[in-house]
């Protein structure tokens, strides 16, 4: 589906620096005048908050891969609707921490679930709302971890060898789609992966 604004996700394991780089790149085309607008997921609006924190409630270890991938879809269809098509169709520059790669890598590549079933599920909770750009923040899970410190949530708890596969999975998305997801190396400072981000979205925006 075709839209009017420019609809910019960012992904990567926890840690890797989505939330900073996110902000700073609203931050820098707000400065420029740009009309733009910052979102996460699971969540960003009313619903999705409620479906996010079951998603992250720790005491919910009962919870299996299926009803994991629709509570994710469930919590962006209603972000689709709410913000990211009326923001699109206004010609907003819209950033959004985490998307439909996200459910992909996680619970595709991560959980075993049937990765053509969750592009289809997909494709219904987005209707057919897909990224112009990508940055895939690629940082070791360990470290990412590190970095963040404090507790961690239903997610993150899980093994080294969960999170391998993860990044697995978001280097396979890279690597079949290389004219939306730029990979970049988390492990650089926060202001040259700025650069290469800023660069990139000026070349998106004047393309
Ligand atoms: N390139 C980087 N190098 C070192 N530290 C970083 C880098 N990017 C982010 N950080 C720091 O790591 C922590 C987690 O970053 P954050 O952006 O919240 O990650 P995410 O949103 O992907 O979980 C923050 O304290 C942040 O300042
Ligand atoms: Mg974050």
């Amino acid at each position: 589906m075709r839209h009017k604004g420019v609809f910019i996700t960012f992904e990567g394991s926890e840690g890797c620096g989505k939330s900073t780089q996110s902000r700073k790149l609203l931050e820098y085309l707000t400065a420029k005048g740009v009309a733009s607008k910052l979102i996460r997921e699971p969540g960003g609006v009313a619903i999705s908050e409620k479906v996010r924190a079951l998603l992250l409630d720790k005491s919910h270890t009962a919870m299996n891969k299926e009803c994991e991938t629709l509570l994710y879809m469930a919590a962006r269809a209603q972000l689709v609707e709410e913000v990211v098509i009326p923001e699109l169709e206004k010609g907003t520059v819209l950033i959004c921490d985490r998307f439909l790669d996200s459910t992909v890598a996680y619970q595709g590549y991560g959980c075993g679930v049937d990765i053509a079933t969750i592009k289809s599920i997909g494709l219904f909770a987005t209707k057919g709302i897909q990224p112009d750009m990508t940055f895939f923040l690629d940082l070791d899970t360990e470290e990412g971890l590190r970095r963040r410190g404090g507790e961690r949530d239903r997610i993150e708890l899980r093994s080294v060898a969960y999170h391998h596969q993860v990044r697995v999975g978001y280097l396979d998305i890279a690597k079949k789609e290389p004219g939306r997801v730029l990979v970049i190396d988390g492990r650089k400072p926060i202001e040259e992966n700025f650069n290469t981000i800023r660069e990139a979205v000026e070349r998106k925006l004047r393309a």
